[in-house]
């Protein structure tokens, strides 16, 4: 038996179910683009990292991979400001972009996202992300969604907590 740290509650998805899932989801989009040139592959850090180098490495159509930082203000508020960090490399003019996020939760993040993408004329934009809390009111479109989970703080897999358990191979619940 795995002995969890102290900080965390329990496994809410284990290593093989992601594992398992990301496989899926890439199989799914190689699917869907068959045929495209290249899709550009945009992963949002620093939560996305762990998942952004699954998935690609299991993509079976071409495609680039470029990376965006953002910060968020008013996580606590309802606010929901989000501000560029790091914007991305190569301009997505007519480029089929597929946005790779680790988690929706309010949705204030990929929305933002999506406004400010779309604003630069892409000939497609999908989103891809991993986890999504079941929350009241939060209607952003996923086109690919690894798992459903309760509305409660997760880490690992790319999630973090104040930095920590960011790596973890597993995905779980961080004691209240
Ligand atoms: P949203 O803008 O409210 O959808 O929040 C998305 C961002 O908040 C994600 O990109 C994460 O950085 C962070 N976040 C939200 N919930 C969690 C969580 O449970 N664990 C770790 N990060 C989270
Ligand atoms: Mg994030």
């Amino acid at each position: 038996m795995l002995s969890l740290h102290p900080d965390l509650d329990r496994i809410l998805i284990p290593t093989n179910t992601i594992q398992t899932r990301v496989a899926e989801l890439a199989e799914q989009i190689s699917v869907d683009y068959q045929g495209v040139d290249h899709i550009h592959v945009v992963g949002i850090l620093k939560g996305a990292f762990i998942f952004m180098a699954d998935l690609t490495r299991q993509l079976r159509v071409p495609h680039i991979v470029d990376f965006m930082a953002l910060s968020s203000y008013g996580k606590t508020t309802t606010s929901g400001a989000v501000r560029i960090l790091m914007d991305l490399r190569e301009p997505v003019e007519e480029q089929h972009v597929l946005l790779v996020e680790d988690i929706l939760d309010t949705g204030h993040t990929i929305n933002y996202l999506l406004h400010n993408l779309e604003g630069r004329c892409p000939a497609s934009l999908k989103t891809c992300i991993l986890v999504r809390k079941i929350r009241e009111g939060v209607n952003t479109p996923v086109d690919y969604l690894g798992f459903d989970i309760p509305d409660v703080w997760v880490v690992g897999y790319g999630l973090d907590f104040a930095e920590k358990h960011r790596t973890l191979p597993y995905i779980a619940e961080l004691k209240r």
